[in-house]
């Protein structure tokens, strides 16, 4: 395709410039948008700045992993004043947001929908994300789902990642509704297809990308005793990807919960198990392995030749108190990009699947399939506000995230 004709597509017509402060929201579809682009290399060199930034990480020297911290602009260097790392920026108010509500769209999961539940605040549904030293296009979903054309898009991961595909639905409602193609009566794996499009949007739930088992639904903590088998695929999703052509894989919070950590059928340790000759390892140690395995299984699908895209963990914003011990998240506004910094557990888990990434991506290489970064974490980090907390569901209901500040309001930061 032409540069001319790409141009039309993207942004209506030859001579129109990029908007300055265009309003974008739904920041991961616009993530996930701007790598489409750079999958396609025409569109890559015509936008004239490479968002995928080149990484090169590497852990600081510390002795305590538990303050270290790290500063996002080390992380995703910018090489040039043309180059833009857009993962890296602030939010800054939108008053032209929200662009839909819980009524133009039929989408939004039931404990996202903060709006019905009453949140009685709306401020946080107005911002955008800024990304230092360059503007995001306008996210425009007609567009969106030219690019997207005759593809398919999964979602691989946790409840996270199906708000992440939800926010999507309701992005591109304006243009079209799409219809249920489940294969599976299974509300955690469903189909999406956009009949005018010939566009299909799966969702895979694999909250730990691995094989699991809930061995006990109570646990040490009551939510639950996991036997992972790090070394063993899930084939609820992987005998399922091979056909798509983009995959979004996501994990996380449920690497939090008690489990028991197998390879190669035996147990070589667990995370807060409290068993008698176990050993207690850091969850680090199951997300580490099981990202491997997932990204290994992609590596090795003879027929897959998808671009998987890491969705980087989104951190829960739990202050207070952790989630069953009176943690809440009642902040309104966003932070600022130098009042919190990715630390802890946080910077753990992320620096975790950065690593196993970029070992994957080197795998990948050697085969031709692609990997590209969808580094959310620092935009997610700095959205304390975007929560549904207490307006997931109503005051009487006795739900176990009764708080819950982990996945995000729809419409929201997402
Ligand atoms: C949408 O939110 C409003 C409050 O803004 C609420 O009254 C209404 O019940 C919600 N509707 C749906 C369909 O969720
Ligand atoms: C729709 O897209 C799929 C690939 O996702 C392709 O196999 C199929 O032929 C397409 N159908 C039409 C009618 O274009
Ligand atoms: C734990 O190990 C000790 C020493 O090897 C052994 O005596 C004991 O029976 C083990 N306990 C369990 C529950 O396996
Ligand atoms: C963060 O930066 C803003 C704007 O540059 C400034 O006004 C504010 O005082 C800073 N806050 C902190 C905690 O440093
Ligand atoms: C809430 O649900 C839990 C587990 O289902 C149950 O043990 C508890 O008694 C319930 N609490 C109330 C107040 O109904």
């Amino acid at each position: 395709m032409k540069v001319y004709a790409m141009n039309q597509l993207l942004f209506g017509s030859k001579h129109q410039p990029l908007r300055k402060n265009t309003p974008v929201i739904a920041l991961i579809v616009t993530f996930i948008t701007l790598l489409l682009f750079t999958v396609v290399p025409l569109c890559y060199s015509f936008l004239g700045y490479p968002f995928y930034p080149s990484k090169r990480f590497s852990r600081p020297e510390t002795s305590d992993s538990s303050s270290v911290s790290v500063e996002f602009d080390s992380i995703h260097e910018h090489e040039s004043d043309r180059k833009c790392d857009i993962f890296t920026g602030e939010w800054i108010p939108d008053p032209h947001a929200p662009y839909y509500t819980n009524t133009t769209c039929w989408a939004i999961h039931e404990h996202q929908n903060c709006m019905k539940y009453g949140r009685p605040d709306t401020g946080f549904m107005k911002w955008r994300w800024q990304p230092d030293g360059c503007e995001l296009p306008v996210f425009n979903p007609a567009q969106f789902l030219e690019i997207v054309r005759g593809k398919s898009m999964a979602f691989v991961g946790d409840s996270v990642g199906r708000n992440q595909m939800q926010s999507l639905i309701c992005l591109l409602s304006r243009v079209e509704y799409p219809i249920d193609d489940s294969h599976t009566p299974d509300e955690h794996f469903k189909r999406w297809r956009y009949p005018s499009y010939n566009f299909t949007l799966a969702t895979f739930w694999t909250p730990h990308l691995v094989k699991s088992e809930e061995a006990d639904d109570q646990g040490p903590t009551r939510t639950g005793l996991f036997n992972l088998y790090l070394d063993e695929l899930d084939e609820g999703w992987t005998t399922q990807i091979e056909e798509f052509d983009y995959v979004i894989i996501n994990a996380g919070h449920w690497f939090y919960r008690p489990s028991v950590y197998y390879e190669n059928r035996r147990v070589v340790g667990c995370r807060y198990c409290l068993r008698e000759n176990v050993t207690d390892l850091p969850m680090y140690f199951g997300y580490r392995k099981a990202f491997r395995t997932a990204f290994r299984a992609l590596n090795s699908l003879e027929n897959y030749k998808g671009v998987t895209f890491l969705r980087t963990f989104a951190p829960s914003h739990f202050e207070n108190g952790e989630w069953n011990r009176g943690g809440d998240c009642v902040r309104t506004t966003p932070f600022r990009s130098n009042e919190t910094s990715l630390e802890g557990i946080n910077f753990e888990f992320y620096m975790t699947q950065m690593e196993e990434f970029k070992i994957a991506e080197e795998e990948g290489r050697k085969r031709g399939l692609r990997f590209r970064l969808l580094d959310a974490t620092q935009a997610m980090l700095l959205r304390p506000d975007g929560h549904p907390s207490r307006y997931g569901h109503w005051p009487h209901e006795n739900v176990t995230l009764y708080k819950d500040c982990v996945h995000w309001c729809l419409p929201g930061p997402d």
